[in-house]
């Protein structure tokens, strides 16, 4: 794979992620968008800070470049490696969420970061609000992006708390969690 788009900033590590999954001691983790799993990687070894490695939990979503498993292969030794649990599926995310999402349990920490039209990211939120509880947090990566801003614009601020936030050398994020959910 080639992985040069990947060197620019924005991509395989996030400060925000890094930070909010010890101080908020994630262990059951989504990511829509797993690209070659650097940032999945990077997530797992900050969440295991405050587990053993083996009790964090991974679930990615991505198309794996579509054609064979080579890709998704790749992902999957790396996440291996970590000794976490781990569970890749391969495809369009508007079609594997929806099959996917009653099997699944629910998470600390979804990060909607795939497809960025209006309609996958809308249909990538719809699926993981079910998959949210009181303190799961749902991060949309480039809220610049005209797509993920037409979704998150349209989160009921009755509903949800919405932050946006702009991390150093990173686009800008939207911070989504229930109401319900105290500020810490
Ligand atoms: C911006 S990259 C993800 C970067 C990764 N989250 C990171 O932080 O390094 C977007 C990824 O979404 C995947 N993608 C795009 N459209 C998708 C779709 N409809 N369903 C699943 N994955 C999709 C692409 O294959 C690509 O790997």
């Amino acid at each position: 794979m080639d992985n040069s788009g990947f060197r620019r900033s924005g991509y395989r590590s996030h400060s925000f992620l890094n930070d909010y999954i010890p101080r908020n001691r994630c262990k059951k983790i989504m990511e829509i968008g797993v690209a070659d799993g650097e940032n999945a990687r990077n997530m797992v070894m900050v969440a295991s800070q405050h587990f053993p490695v083996e009790k964090v939990e991974y679930y990615g979503f991505d198309t794996f470049g579509k054609k064979d498993d080579h890709q998704m292969e790749k992902v999957r030794q790396k996440l291996k490696k970590t000794g976490c649990k781990s569970r890749l599926f391969k495809g369009d995310s508007v079609k594997t969420l929806p099959k996917t999402v009653n099997n699944l349990p629910k998470m600390d920490l979804i990060f909607i970061d795939g497809g960025h039209s209006y309609e996958m990211v809308k249909s990538d939120w719809e699926n993981s609000k079910s998959l949210m509880q009181k303190k799961t947090v749902v991060f949309f990566h480039n809220y610049d992006f005209s797509g993920p801003k037409k979704v998150v614009d349209n989160i009921s601020r009755e509903e949800y708390q919405v932050k946006i936030i702009h991390p150093p050398s990173d686009y800008p994020t939207a911070l989504v969690r229930k109401r319900t959910h105290i500020e810490e």
